[in-house]
């Protein structure tokens, strides 16, 4: 800018404040400009969130981001299931409207969802003693099961979780007016379940409490249960009484049968446990940015069901009034046409297989670096998650020296590993651990 244009400009915005000045507006600019959020300090960053941040900064060409929880294929791509492609040609060629739904959801989903949990013709459903309703994804339905217990729950209004467990779930609960509990879950010395320590605090917790439990592919471990660990939890539960609520995130996607994912949550209602249950088609589906979700009350009778339905309808209808309804249309056509279904529950297990697979080729990879340590844990945990036992330490020089990026516990996306850079990730995991 010239002197002269800039001595031109200077003249306009001293005429310019004048005037305010002259009308009195510049009082009501200042007040204006006092703010109502000075006190608002700056939170922290969301941890997942921040890794994905660094990593997209990071200009190595070999760099792999293991933070993010979503699968990606053996090309490193997101990756839409061939399925919910046709489901979605099928509800376009329908030409349906785009009306509000019930403030619970689809009622074709319902169905269709309580039947993937509990299995088809269970007693449950032919009983009629279940309310299953929309969520938004699995968050929102764990949101609207918190808000529920809040509201309702009759016992002691500790939700108790395991140590650790995914990081959603603590706000979850305490955003809902609960509070959170812990019992031990993972053991650090064997990178596997601390069966011992769960079952002696579990023993403990007070009657009556409410028990949060991962049906599978527990988050942020890959660590879960054996058959007959379940069992003997179900047993020391029923026990103490306490009121269980499952978080099924990963049904199909940790063992890729939908049936032996399920097997926890049925076991429990077999064995007399009237539950509520959270359902995420995010991962199963790869439908998570669409937020379809269950979440379901086993009651005692039919009569029951409906009262508690009327109450879930009275907590919904102030928190987003009702659901969206693009994905459980998408949800229900593959589950309610048999073709469909049949070809998603073999896209699943491609799913669950592929990152199976990585694990083995990780172990594979980390004996011909050479490395001597007990790598057994990374093949037998499961789901998307794996806790390699990496330090902090670790972690940061993982990161500093080779590019990958991971949650400071150490915790990878097994879905970020291809078959092309496995033996990166082995040789980086090598040079950090020996
Ligand atoms: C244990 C667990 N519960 C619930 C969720 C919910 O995810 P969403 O809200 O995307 O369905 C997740 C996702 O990572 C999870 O790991």
């Amino acid at each position: 800018m010239n002197m002269a244009l800039r001595n031109h400009a200077r003249t306009l915005a001293t005429s310019a404040l004048k005037q305010h000045l002259s009308k009195g507006t510049i009082s009501v600019l200042s007040a204006r400009s006092s703010s109502w959020w000075s006190h608002v300090e700056m939170g922290p960053p969301d941890a997942i969130l921040g890794v994905t941040e660094a990593f997209k900064k990071d200009t190595n060409p070999n760099k792999m981001n293991l933070g993010v929880g979503a699968y990606r294929d053996d090309d490193g791509k997101p990756y839409v299931l061939p399925s919910v492609r046709k489901a979605e040609d099928i509800v376009r060629s329908k030409n349906l409207d785009k009306e509000y739904l019930g403030i619970t959801g689809l009622p074709e989903f319902h169905k269709a969802s309580a039947t993937l949990a509990f299995g088809e013709n269970h007693e449950v459903l032919q009983s009629k003693r279940n309310i299953t309703v929309q969520g938004i994804s699995g968050t929102g339905s764990l949101r609207i099961g918190a808000n529920f217990l809040s509201k309702f729950y009759a016992g002691p209004k500790d939700v108790w979780q395991p140590t650790p467990t995914w990081g959603n779930h603590v706000p979850i609960t305490k955003h809902a007016g609960m509070e959170v509990k812990n019992y031990r879950y993972y053991d650090p010395k064997t990178c596997g379940f601390d069966a011992a320590g769960a079952f002696e605090d579990i023993s403990k917790i007070p009657e009556k409490s409410i028990i949060l439990l991962h049906a599978c592919a527990h988050n942020p471990t890959g660590v879960d249960p054996k058959p007959e660990q379940w069992k003997e939890m179900s047993k020391i539960i029923k026990s103490r009484n306490l009121f269980v609520f499952f978080d099924m995130a990963y049904q199909g996607f940790a063992s890729g049968d939908i049936d032996k994912d399920a097997a926890a949550v049925r076991m429990f209602v077999e064995d007399g446990h009237n539950i509520a249950l959270s359902q995420s088609y995010a991962k199963n589906m790869g439908l998570y940015g669409e937020r379809v979700g269950g979440f379901t009350i086993v009651c005692e009778s039919e009569e029951e069901a409906k009262r508690v339905e009327s109450q879930l309808k009275i907590i919904i209808r102030p928190m987003y009034s009702n659901p969206p309804i693009s994905g459980p249309r998408i949800a229900s056509t593959i589950l309610n046409t048999p073709e469909l279904r049949s070809q998603w529950l073999t896209e699943v297990k491609g799913m669950a297989d592929r990152i199976i697979s990585m694990r083995e080729q990780l172990v594979a990879n980390l004996k011909k670096e050479g490395s001597t340590r007990n790598w057994q844990h990374i093949i037998d945990q499961i789901g998307m998650f794996c806790f390699t036992g990496l330090t902090p330490d670790q972690v940061a020089k993982i990161t500093k020296d080779f590019s990958v990026y991971l949650t400071k516990d150490g915790r990878i996306s097994v879905a970020g590993i291809s078959s092309k850079n496995n033996a990166y990730l082995a040789h980086a995991i090598h040079e950090v651990t020996k």
